[in-house]
């Protein structure tokens, strides 16, 4: 394969089959920022092969304008501005806009989003009887995912996803409704009564009024807390192609409705190698108990047979620091400190996992680092938010990014259904032999 580029033309690549003069010539395509792309969709017209890459490592699956990662710089930007000074200066409501629209919001767009979203974060009286169907001890991500997907059924008048303002009601919807969803899931498993929202509460407020006030007591807000919280979910609302996300474009790409998008996202999130990492990272360090142990854990890390993976740890894309990871770290410690948790085992724990294996040859030899998923656990258990609830709270974020990323689909002229290919390497032709010559 070879690249081209004369003055003025248009960058190519030359693919070349070998001990064949048959070549084609495939566009080389370049954003505003990150690596070229070669255009391949004439590649099998012209020389009748397809391109292998399981797990998409090293494929654009669409163009984007809205999140942009440099792996090896550890660099994260949303709509060109960077993670840390959003973290910092936005909030979470400010952040959904700029990722929806492209834009950060002037004061009177702001003031009439965060109203859109205010106004739609009740749930129709109705689905309160999905959550009497589960088991007290479902999984909160089995509810959610349920319910989700389930609110197609309750909003017929907006389902037409080539009708603009409709596809805006659903992301509405969907924005608004699912801390209301997450923070009755687990009420539901902890058989306390459901909290309504409330409209003098910003977003983070809200849900963890949701999540933690009863009835039968007024409930006040911890700034400090609400303000974590709210950075945690400023971190985790988008983060372009990873799995979640390319599901929610698949499912997307068929035209099916929003909600059903948003719940295959979800199932999507739910893996330990992905949003499930928080939980697991949580897991890891129960099982490990104390740091004297962390020597022998790393052993069975390096050791291929175990399959045991430093939870929290690598990334498929990041190859350096996760920006989230250091902002997550240092939020960890406002709030253990504003918590008035002098030591928290859990958090002495990971800072020493962190700093063993990143002198470890193992590890840095493979470029893994701490990613989002492994401070993010701590904050959460010091906010008294149960393990369970870890990777709830990604998809209570990141259904922002998965709904901007669903939008820019359907108004992407160029979009067709997903449809990959394969190498098929089963069993040829042959013909049906009956069971009396088998
Ligand atoms: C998220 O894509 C995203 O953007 C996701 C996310 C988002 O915001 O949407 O950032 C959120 O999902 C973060 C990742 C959370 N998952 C975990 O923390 C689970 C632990 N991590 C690993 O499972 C793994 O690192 C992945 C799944 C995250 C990445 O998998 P890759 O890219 O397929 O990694 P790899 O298998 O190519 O790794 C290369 C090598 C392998 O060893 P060798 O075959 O070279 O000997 O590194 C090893 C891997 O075995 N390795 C690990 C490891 N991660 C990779 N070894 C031990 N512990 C780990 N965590």
């Amino acid at each position: 394969m070879s690249s081209t580029a004369k003055g003025g033309a248009k960058p190519t690549v030359t693919i070349t089959l070998d001990g064949s003069n048959r070549s084609a010539t495939l566009p080389l395509l370049a954003g505003s920022i990150g690596p070229q792309t070669v255009d391949i969709r004439k590649l099998y017209g012209e020389l009748g092969i397809f391109t292998y890459d399981p797990g998409y490592g090293a494929t654009a699956s669409c163009e984007s304008k809205i999140t942009y990662i440099d792996g090896d710089a550890g660099i994260l930007l949303y709509r060109g501005y960077p993670i840390e000074q959003l973290a910092e200066k936005s909030d979470f409501i400010e952040v959904a806009y700029l990722l929806l629209e492209g834009e950060l919001p002037n004061a009177a767009q702001l003031e009439d989003f965060r109203k859109n979203v205010t106004y739609h974060t009740m749930l129709h009286e109705q689905i309160r009887r999905f959550f009497d169907g589960f088991r007290r001890d479902a999984h909160p991500m089995a509810i959610i995912c349920g319910v989700v997907g389930a609110l197609a059924a309750f909003y017929h008048d907006n389902l037409d996803i080539n009708d603009a303002r409709q596809r805006e009601v659903a992301a509405f919807r969907l924005i608004a409704k699912i801390p209301t969803i997450a923070a009755w899931a687990y009420k539901y498993s902890i058989g306390q009564p459901f909290m309504y929202p409330r409209n003098d509460l910003n977003y983070a407020e809200n849900f963890l009024y949701m999540l933690n006030a009863v009835p039968a007591e007024p409930w006040k807000n911890n700034p400090i807390l609400s303000r974590a919280m709210d950075r945690i979910l400023v971190l985790h609302a988008d983060h372009e192609q990873n799995a979640s996300t390319s599901t929610v474009r698949l499912a997307g790409s068929t035209g099916a409705n929003p909600f059903a998008c948003i719940a295959a996202g979800i199932a999507a999130l739910w893996g330990p190698s992905h949003g499930g990492a928080n939980e697991a990272v949580l897991k890891m360090l129960g099982e490990i108990g104390t740091p004297e142990n962390i020597p022998q854990f790393i052993r069975e890390v390096k050791d291929k047979n175990s399959h045991t993976k430093l939870m929290g740890f690598g990334h498929r894309v990041y190859k350096n620091f996760d920006p989230r990871a250091k902002i997550m770290k240092e939020t960890c410690h406002e709030v253990l400190a504003e918590l008035g948790i002098k030591d928290e085992p859990l958090l002495d724990m990971a800072m020493e996992m962190e700093r063993i294996a990143l002198e470890d040859d193992y590890f840095v030899s493979r470029k893994l680092y701490p990613n989002v998923d492994f401070y993010s656990g701590i904050i959460l258990k010091a906010m008294g938010i149960p393990t369970s609830m870890f990777t709830v709270l990604f998809a209570v974020a990141r259904t922002v990014g998965w709904v901007s990323q669903w939008k820019e689909l359907i108004e992407d002229p160029s979009q067709r259904i997903g449809r990959p290919r394969q190498i098929y390497s089963g069993a040829t032709r042959r013909d049906y032999v009956p069971v009396s010559g088998r």
